[in-house]
């Protein structure tokens, strides 16, 4: 009898670190040489450059005969990561986009290696009781009074919220959604996949929800409503005034959904928690470990203050979760989200909570709200750039003065192709802004000081200088 030749190792048994192991020497080699290439927060060049070399290391996409695990990881993950916009450098700061903890990444190797899908206990039945764990303990940080609080583990902000607005759907009909002009997008969309309303609009504080606007509209409004308030928006990091219009959703018998994807790990620090006062009263909160959390994509959960309250999401499959099956005691997992096949996000999320603890993650959410006041202060001292306001969390708008609309977004698309610099943009007060999202806990003053620099270098041609002038600085980094 011939015998076949081995094929490519599994992760997972006995075996599978043995396996694994050789592997993972040629993938952290291949991160560290990206890395070096790229040399910077982001590749130089613009998507042309990038375009080039990555069809040339992609191509040929399925040869005919393989080239070999090592030869393949090499190639590939050498070229993904040496084009990378790495939110670990500390002048990759224009999103929610976070610069993942090492040991989180370690963990979601393991929750790749052993790959339990949440959706059946008998594919799961270690990280399903771990999930049940860990979500019910977050969920009590939410609602900490509340009897019976969990979470559901989701994609993100964006499933979170369409969670959400789908559980005020089930208990009411069709619930009219009232939110701020600030308001993440998946908000609007959500309604529109939920078949509700459209959204309405108040009008408020730059991108906020303004006390006096949302009375009137819960007063002129009828039927079922659901205000939708923001504890960290994506443009500002402004938290709505969570308490206040608690109060008013309970006079108008509105419902309420906070989406604290980014504010909502203040919970963690002492400094900063008090912020989030009325969070509870939410009859469910997005929250999301994937931004202020330092979690690898991806990691949203959706909490509730009545785990009861998610029975509107049960549904059977007779090959995951057949009846006798349930009576005779093995856990229903299939109400635990829309999706079927689910990672086991949760692992990541456990091993960082238990190692850092409280204080261990409140310390790093202040030291990134820190950072941000101090790239505030920078931007005050420095003659020639304005502010916004100061910075709610960890946000910062700021602009060149007297530049206009195209000066400035002209002045973050140099940076970002010349590979210096990632900033983001925001609209606020009818004007653009250069935002900068810190989320990177290890950003030193110096590093805030070098941001602020690339933008002055850029600043040289809103001044009338010439691309000349600004070449003789020589700051543009050739295309790695
Ligand atoms: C306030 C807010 N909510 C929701 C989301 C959506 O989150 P995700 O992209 O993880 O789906 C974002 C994304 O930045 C956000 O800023």
């Amino acid at each position: 009898m011939s015998t076949l030749p081995p094929g490519p190792p599994l992760a997972g048994g006995i075996a599978g670190p043995d396996g694994l192991r050789p592997l993972l020497a040629v993938v952290l080699d291949a991160l560290r040489d990206g890395a070096t290439a790229r040399g910077g927060p982001l590749p130089a060049g613009g998507p042309d450059a990038v375009t080039a070399w990555v069809r040339e290391a992609a191509e040929p996409v399925l040869p005919e005969h393989g080239t070999g695990a090592e030869e393949a990881l090499r190639t590939l993950v050498t070229a993904v990561a040496r084009g990378a916009a790495d939110p670990a450098d500390p002048l990759c700061a224009a999103h929610l986009h976070t610069p993942p903890l090492a040991l989180a990444v370690a963990a979601d190797l393991a929750a790749s290696a052993l790959n339990p899908s949440m959706d059946s206990w008998d594919q799961a039945p270690a990280a399903s009781e771990l999930e049940a764990v860990l979500t019910r303990a977050l969920a009590a940080e939410v609602y900490p009074h509340a009897k019976d609080p969990d979470a559901l583990v989701t994609t993100g902000g964006t499933e979170s919220n369409q969670l959400g607005l789908l559980l005020a759907r089930e208990r009411h009909g069709a619930v009219q959604v009232i939110c701020g002009a600030g308001t993440h997008h998946s908000v609007q969309r959500a309604a529109w996949l939920l078949g509700l309303p459209e959204p309405v609009l108040v009008p408020g504080p730059s991108d906020g929800l303004d006390l006096a606007a949302l009375d009137q509209a819960l007063t002129d409004l009828h039927g079922p409503l659901l205000v939708a308030a923001t504890a960290g928006t994506t443009d500002t990091g402004r938290i709505d005034p969570l308490a206040e219009i608690a109060d008013l959703c309970e006079r108008h018998r509105a419902e309420l959904h906070i989406d604290a994807a980014y504010g909502g790990p203040l919970l963690f620090s002492q400094e900063h928690r008090a912020r989030l006062a009325g969070l509870e009263r939410a009859h469910s909160v997005t929250l999301d470990l994937h931004k202020l959390g330092w979690q690898p994509v991806a990691a949203g959960l959706l909490a509730v203050p009545d785990r009861a309250g998610l029975a509107a999401l049960g549904h059977t499959a007779d090959y995951l979760n057949a009846d006798d099956d349930t009576e005779a005691g093995l856990p229903d997992l299939l109400g635990r989200s829309l999706r079927t096949t689910r990672r086991p996000d949760i692992l990541k999320v456990a091993v960082t909570l238990r190692a850092l603890g409280r204080t261990g993650l409140g310390a790093l959410v202040d030291r990134t709200c820190a950072a941000a006041r101090q790239l505030a202060d920078l931007v005050e001292k420095t003659p020639g750039l304005e502010l916004y306001e100061r910075p709610p969390i960890s946000t910062v708008l700021f602009r060149p003065t007297g530049a206009t609309d195209e000066q400035t977004a002209a002045i973050r698309r140099t940076l970002l192709t010349g590979g210096r610099a990632v900033i983001g943009r925001a609209r606020a007060d009818g004007r653009l802004w250069l935002k900068a999202t810190l989320l990177n806990p290890h950003a030193t003053p110096g590093d805030l000081t070098a941001l602020i620099q690339e933008v002055l270098i850029e600043l040289v041609l809103v001044e009338g200088g010439t691309p000349d002038d600004r070449h003789a600085r020589n700051r543009t980094r050739p295309a790695s």
